[in-house]
């Protein structure tokens, strides 16, 4: 099996990852902030640690602003309910995935906001000049994705978050895809809020990721709950991390989201954008040829690891199958959870092939690929 799904799930975890659930689970996997006893002062210790990691590489002074969640989709939705104020004028993208697109469609409709969406070009990017557009005085919230999930496009944070600073924007960032790949700075790019997913490219497991905020930001928090403080009190602690942490936290995902960020600090954030730049570039180079193969990717350069592309009239969902079952190759096709997105680059009936390789690829696998990509596009793959 040749796994190019990394866009979706990254695989497979450094040994690293796993290990360390594995021995945290069988040392004692206790609820942290609860009892005072040596076993749930070592999930205390071991969510700590994870937290001041994420500071470190996310360039946060303070890794108490970083709120673990389940997911992405979770932290966005966290973060839009929680800022967002009646009268409030909205930006976003047309490159956005669903989850930020849904909670914010949710509060158009209701009247709550006015919601205006920038345009990207046909490789999916969103240029500065049509965000100084877009993003004036009067705009209460900026949201962009760091990186499309659809073509890998990488958007232009720094300058983004810079004018929302000069002009008192609240500026939020979706880092789900392309962090791990993107070296994010939340100071030097001037972001109040960022959203982050464990499970992609920063190599941990499914169901921890989360939310950094910035300080002097107030999130409103839409669950409350236990948070092992302030217990006899019926109203939310207001201090991070407790207000937006409700409930038990999955600490071995935080354990593995820790070592997997840890792997990317030893590796070089660097070393992994260049190998899967180059292993994309074959990619790009070797499907170049065949004139009926549409690419809706930018260049490796300004890719966090994405070639998005379709085969003449072929239903992407035909060409995933035939890539799977005929080759064991597994990617991602059809709609991408970005509507909008799809409907930029015209792709909303037939989807798009999505092909993310991730740092444990080598180039015999992406040479297989291709091959097979060839194959059906010329109709001479068995
Ligand atoms: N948002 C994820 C993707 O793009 C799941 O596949």
């Amino acid at each position: 099996m040749i796994y190019l799904d990394n866009a979706a799930t990254s695989w497979p975890k450094p040994p690293a990852v796993i290990q360390a659930v594995a021995d945290f689970i069988k040392r004692g996997c206790a609820n942290p902030g609860r009892s005072a006893h040596a076993m749930a002062r070592m999930a205390d210790d071991a969510v700590m640690h994870t937290r001041e990691i994420l500071a470190g590489f996310f360039n946060i002074s303070n890794p108490l602003r970083i709120v673990f969640m389940p997911n992405t989709t979770y932290a966005l939705n966290a973060a839009i309910h929680g800022i967002i104020n009646p009268g409030d004028h909205v930006v976003t993208t047309m490159m956005e995935h669903n989850s930020v697109l849904r909670p914010l469609s949710t509060l158009e409709k209701a009247g709550t906001i006015r919601l205006d969406f920038i345009e990207p070009d046909r490789f999916g990017r969103i240029t500065i000049q049509s965000i100084k557009k877009a993003v004036t005085k009067s705009t209460s919230v900026f949201c962009m994705t760091l990186s499309s999930n659809v073509t890998g496009a990488v958007m232009p944070v720094a300058e983004a978050g810079r004018h929302c600073r000069a002009n008192g924007v609240l500026f939020l960032v979706d880092s789900a895809q392309g962090a791990g790949a993107i070296p994010v700075d939340v100071e030097n790019m001037c972001i109040d809020i960022l959203a982050f997913s464990g499970h992609k490219g920063l190599l941990g497991l499914q169901g921890a990721g989360g939310l950094y905020v910035r300080d002097n930001v107030a999130v409103r928090p839409i669950v409350q709950g236990g948070t092992g403080s302030f217990s006899d009190s019926l109203e939310q602690p207001d201090m991070l991390p407790d207000a937006l942490e409700s409930g038990t936290l999955n600490v071995p995902g935080i354990v593995g989201l820790g070592k997997g960020v840890q792997y990317i600090i030893d590796t070089g954030i660097s070393a992994i954008f260049l190998k899967k730049q180059r292993l994309l570039r074959m990619l790009m180079e070797g499907i170049d040829k065949e004139s009926n193969i549409t690419v809706y990717s930018p260049p490796p350069e300004s890719n966090s690891g994405i070639l998005a592309f379709n085969i003449a009239d072929m239903d992407s969902s035909e060409v995933a199958y035939i890539l799977d079952k005929k080759f064991g190759i597994c990617v991602r096709s059809g709609l991408h959870c970005a509507p909008l997105a799809h409907r930029s680059l015209g792709t909303r009936d037939s989807g798009i092939v999505r092909i993310s390789p991730g740092f444990f690829n080598d180039e015999n696998e992406i040479d297989l690929t291709v091959k097979a990509i060839q194959g059906i596009a010329r109709g001479t793959y068995r």
